[in-house]
């Protein structure tokens, strides 16, 4: 490969890190994974596991070097708590590009309680403060590409199809003329997971002014599927498939949930429209965002990452259909709008070549034959969504009547 560039995939452990990272690689880029591993202690933690057996980081960079020829690079470092352990690294691989997958991501899990808040903004916050802080101290001039989420918009149907990333705003000068400004979109974050992301953005928009830094900020949908096509070379490359209440997206959930014969959790109607991307198309937006760096023009390109939109309920009667499986509406543990539409403009990437692949596509085949093919190891008590916006929406909880002063 002629442009083989030098990548830290920040956060490659993961479940959108290590496919981008091994689909990077088989272009011919030079990879080095930075994780600390985090996710799996999480896991550990709450006494949850992937569905899919995840190999070690070891294991699963041997089995990529066997079935290709292929080196990745490991290096075990807190991004937001060892700042001289990552300075040294980037001193010593030079990056072109820095990708930033390296989050705690679960909405629900930054939901849990004070110290799952705390923990979200700290570990988000400093970890992208200090990979940009980082990059311009050391000299560096790495484009920095970060996965945000369509979360930060809101989901608020504001009658409008959403633009990538910023709004057009016409002000009244005081001489009576009008001013045109290009705000970043207002944020509404539903989570203090989703507050992270839009404090994020703030981070980007100083650092691509003051700095001059090149910056690609992907609003990405919600994201389902497992394989990829490296993912599928050996087992020990296989990726995760989180399910449990906390980490599970919504999609990879209901079709575990056929699986192993459970209803499938649709919170409240289900009328919540969201944004939805495949696994597959999440690592070659990353790889075209990689290969077109932005201007240096003091503005962040912020993309938006999706390729197509449903209810949660027509989610749920689609697999029911083809599955068998029955609807169990619940009590929705979140504290947002029980409808809503949504409209986004995927433009760029579409533009940049993305053929998206949708539900229709056969891949929720796939996903599901995963899904049977792990069920033994699925642990049941997992699945439901535990974790509530305020404590007046857990069970057994009688809401506050009255303040003290009352
Ligand atoms: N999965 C989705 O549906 C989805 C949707 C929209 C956006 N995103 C975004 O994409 C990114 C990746 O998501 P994912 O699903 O792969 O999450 P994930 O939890 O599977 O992976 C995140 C990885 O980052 C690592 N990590 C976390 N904090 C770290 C730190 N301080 N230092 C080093 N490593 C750290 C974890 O160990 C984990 O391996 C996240 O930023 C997330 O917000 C994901």
């Amino acid at each position: 490969m002629t442009n083989a560039k030098d990548i830290l995939v920040i956060g490659g452990d993961g479940f959108c890190g290590w496919p981008t990272a091994l689909h990077l690689s088989n272009l011919g880029h030079n990879v080095t994974i930075v994780d600390n591993l985090s996710r799996r202690d999480i896991d550990a933690q709450m006494g949850a596991d992937s569905l899919t057996p995840i190999a070690s980081m070891d294991d699963r960079i041997a089995a990529w070097a066997e079935q290709t020829g292929r080196t990745i690079g490991f290096e075990n470092i807190d991004v937001a708590r060892d700042y001289d352990a990552l300075c040294k690294l980037m001193l010593a691989t030079q990056p072109d590009t820095v990708i930033h997958f390296g989050e705690q991501r679960a909405a629900p899990y930054s939901m849990k309680g004070a110290s799952e808040k705390r923990y979200t903004v700290d570990n988000n916050i400093s970890g992208t403060h200090n990979l940009l802080a980082a990059s311009v101290e050391l000299g560096l001039d790495p484009h920095f590409v970060h996965l945000g989420t369509m979360g930060v918009y809101g989901y608020d149907d504001d009658g409008l199809e959403i633009p990538e990333g910023y709004l057009p705003v016409y002000i009244p000068a005081d001489d009576k003329q009008i001013i045109k400004r290009d705000i970043l979109y207002p944020t509404n974050p539903g989570s203090v997971y989703h507050m992270t992301k839009s404090m994020d953005q703030l981070l980007f928009q100083f650092y691509a002014k003051n700095d001059r830094m090149r910056i690609t900020d992907l609003h990405q949908g919600i994201v389902w599927g497992t394989q990829t096509e490296e993912t599928r070379l050996d087992e020990r490359l296989i990726n995760r498939f989180d399910y449990d209440g906390d980490y599970g997206t919504v999609l990879n959930r209901f079709l575990m949930q056929a699986v192993v014969g459970h209803p499938l959790t649709v919170h409240g109607t289900g009328g919540q429209t969201r944004a939805f991307i495949h696994i597959q198309d999440t690592v070659k937006c990353l790889a075209l965002a990689v290969e077109n760096p932005p201007a240096r023009d003091g503005k962040v390109a912020i993309l938006n990452q999706m390729t197509e939109t449903h209810t949660v309920r027509s989610l749920a009667k689609l697999v029911a259909e083809t599955s068998g499986a029955q609807i169990a509406n619940v009590d929705n543990p979140r504290n947002e709008a029980a409808e809503n539409d949504l409209r986004v403009s995927n433009k760029t990437f579409l533009s940049l070549g993305l053929k998206p692949i949708t539900l229709a596509e056969g891949l929720m085949d796939e996903t599901q034959q995963i899904a049977a093919k792990y069920a033994k190891r699925c642990i049941r008590k997992m699945i439901p969504c535990v974790s509530t916006w305020t404590d007046n929406q857990r069970p057994g909880v009688v809401p506050a009547k009255a303040s003290k002063a009352a």
